[in-house]
């Protein structure tokens, strides 16, 4: 087989949010915030929150095994599992590693990536070039965040927007076009927008936390929100490049849950109906990496999307980061 006829897929896939909802009403109770503000300003109802010692490698776990399922596989035949996380157990061993404890995927390298909300978008990425060049037939893409463990609950500016979960897809050869293009890319020097401190805490981000909770995410909510109704376009536009194709042959786009506005200005910005872009940021929030596997398999399962469908994945984040996925949907 030459390396042009070789097509990579998805070929099953799962997710899962944990039980417990934390409301809007809630966070009145928390801080000085409102359900009307949180609603009209990011179209956010309410989101998932796990127990405090159920972690992020227990919500991949729990994603994993359905992806597995739906694939028809056993762990044993996964070569290499990809976990996108900013929210990692530890900084050692890798979240990946721990789901592949957890899994028993005993034949599988295991590694995370950090690169925020599009951590996804870069996982199915790195899963097709190791794909294509031989190297590994089935790969885990895990994107999975616990997002409670970075946040402080006393800052009404972010800790109304994030909620926690994970999604999953096995990515193998398939027979016919699958992920046909993607498209990923970052910008470092603009980076300080949005930050979550690990080992080095600078002074810069200490003046920035005033509740003196350093180890949380801080972010230029503005800014990042330019950034993302720019990106949001450009990168579907650039895809659609990529792989020449037209916006009109596309059923479904699978955005990043970020904030309805960014959503909607998007859909004006490329001038279609609201309808063509799938979102349910209303029941979950913001789940950084786990945002567009959850999405994408809700999507699926709701009937959104069907065999031979061209979908847009794009997502944009932490880093900063973006990147997008044209793909032929190609299961029942
Ligand atoms: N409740 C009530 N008032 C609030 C709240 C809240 N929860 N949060 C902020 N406000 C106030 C502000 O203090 C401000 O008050 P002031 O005018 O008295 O100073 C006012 O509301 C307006 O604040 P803005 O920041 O201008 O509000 P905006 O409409 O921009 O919405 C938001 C803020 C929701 C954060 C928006 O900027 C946004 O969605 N940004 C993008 C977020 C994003 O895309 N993140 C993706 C990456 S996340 C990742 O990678 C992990």
């Amino acid at each position: 087989m030459s390396q042009t006829e070789k097509h990579v897929g998805i070929v099953g896939m799962g997710s899962y949010v944990p039980d417990k909802v934390l409301s809007n009403l809630d966070l009145e109770k928390m801080v000085d915030t409102s359900d009307e503000w949180i609603r009209t300003r990011t179209g956010i109802i309410e989101r998932r929150i796990s127990d405090e010692d159920f972690v992020t490698s227990d919500l991949a776990y729990n994603a994993a095994k359905k992806a597995l399922d739906d694939a028809g596989m056993k762990p044993e035949e996964i070569d290499l599992i990809i976990v996108a996380t900013i929210t990692s157990d530890m900084y050692t061993p890798s979240t990946a590693c721990v789901v592949q404890a957890k899994l028993g995927a005993v034949n599988a390298a295991a590694f995370d990536i950090n690169s925020a909300c599009t951590g996804f978008v870069y996982g199915i990425t790195i899963a097709k070039q190791f794909i294509i060049a031989e190297t590994y037939k089935n790969v885990l893409v895990i994107g999975a965040e616990k997002m409670s463990s970075i946040i402080d609950w006393t800052d009404r500016n972010t800790c109304v927007l994030f909620g926690e979960g994970a999604g999953a897809a096995v990515v193998s050869l398939v027979d016919e076009e699958g992920i046909i293009a993607t498209n990923i890319g970052s910008d470092g020097s603009v980076g300080k927008c949005l930050t979550a401190p690990s080992c080095h805490i600078s002074r810069e981000e200490k003046d920035k936390r005033v509740s003196g909770n350093f180890r949380t995410i801080w972010m230029d909510g503005g800014e990042v929100f330019k950034f993302a109704v720019r990106t949001l376009s450009t990168e579907t536009l650039k895809i659609l490049d990529k792989a020449n194709v037209n916006l009109s042959d596309v059923k479904l786009i699978i955005p990043h849950q970020a904030n309805i506005r960014i959503i909607d200005g998007a859909a004006k910005r490329l001038g279609i109906e609201k309808e063509r872009i799938f979102t349910n940021i209303h029941k979950y929030g913001n789940m950084s990496a786990a945002s567009i596997p959850i999405a994408l398999n809700e999507a699926v399962l709701e009937g959104k999307i069907k065999k031979g469908d061209l979908i847009i994945l794009v997502g944009f984040g932490g880093g900063l980061t973006w990147g997008s996925a044209l793909i032929k949907w190609n299961k029942n």
